[in-house]
């Protein structure tokens, strides 16, 4: 490895470098995380960007959607993740509630984040809808990562977690939204569950990175929630998803065999106690 290749994968990741791994053709990585000990141990191992998502509403917490997370806990998984982060860009979700409804309120919810966490940017669902909130917080200097496609959020809504945008008119919505967003000044975007070839038509045309989950592999990066890829969660396998470990299954054998330790009284043994 050279000098300089070195020197890269030390340099922190800034919303300019995602830029640059664009125009070069080089794919972006991204996982969520919400927490400092596996936020350590995923910008140890050379991920791109961290994203504190509001499915820590979802794997963190429990709920079936991501609307109940609250300002608050999203500071605090987005303080604890920024805490452990020395070289990926880490971005923070706006959760439901504290940008939609108005400019002033959405710029005092990105400031809080960026005060609070020491996060790098923030993230947040929409686009028309949403402009004048993401023009507002963008004229404080503050970057944002648009989010369109299957938007969580706005679960209600579409009543379903079906791929998003297959019919023409949503597809066109979906288009304009996304030039939009780079045009007021979106640092990247993020494609949720839509068609491979719609993806890759919004990642040709636009010059920020647009990143999938579940949008293919014509775009500029990926994003996958980390319970998900570690296969912590058993119940959820859609088709876009690949599992890079069964962490379900190891750390149920870990704890039944501690369990079993403890009953038979093999641990602690006469070396582990003093
Ligand atoms: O909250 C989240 O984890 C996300 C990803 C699915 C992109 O927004």
């Amino acid at each position: 490895m050279s000098v300089a290749q070195r020197d890269d994968d030390i340099r922190k990741v800034t919303t300019h470098r995602l830029y640059e791994m664009k125009q070069r053709g080089e794919k972006i990585s991204m996982l969520t995380a919400y927490d400092y000990s596996m936020a350590t141990l995923i910008d140890q191992s050379g991920m791109d960007v961290i994203l504190v998502g509001d499915s820590a509403s979802n794997v963190m917490a429990g709920n079936t959607t991501t609307l109940p997370i609250t300002l608050d806990q999203m500071i605090y998984h987005g303080r604890s993740v920024a805490k452990a982060v020395k070289r990926a860009l880490v971005v923070v979700d706006l959760p439901f509630g504290t940008y939609q409804g108005n400019p002033l309120e959405a710029l005092a919810s990105a400031i809080r984040v960026m005060k609070e966490t020491h996060a790098d940017c923030i993230k947040l669902e929409g686009g028309a809808e949403v402009r004048e909130s993401v023009e507002r917080i963008l004229c404080a200097g503050i970057p944002v990562m648009g989010h369109l496609g299957l938007t969580p959020q706005s679960i209600n809504k579409f009543g379903t977690y079906s791929v998003r945008a297959r019919e023409e008119a949503e597809a066109r919505k979906l288009i304009e939204d996304a030039h939009l967003l780079e045009n007021i000044g979106c640092f990247a975007l993020v494609l949720e569950k839509i068609p491979a070839e719609l993806a890759s038509r919004v990642a040709k045309e636009l010059s920020i990175p647009v990143i999938g989950i579940g949008a293919g592999g014509g775009v500029d990066g990926q994003v996958l929630v980390m319970h998900d890829m570690l296969g912590i969660n058993r119940g959820f396998s859609p088709r876009f998803l690949r599992r890079y470990a069964n962490l379900a299954e190891d750390i149920t054998c870990a704890v039944q065999s501690y369990i079993e330790d403890v009953k038979t009284g093999d641990f602690p043994s006469e070396k582990e106690q003093y």
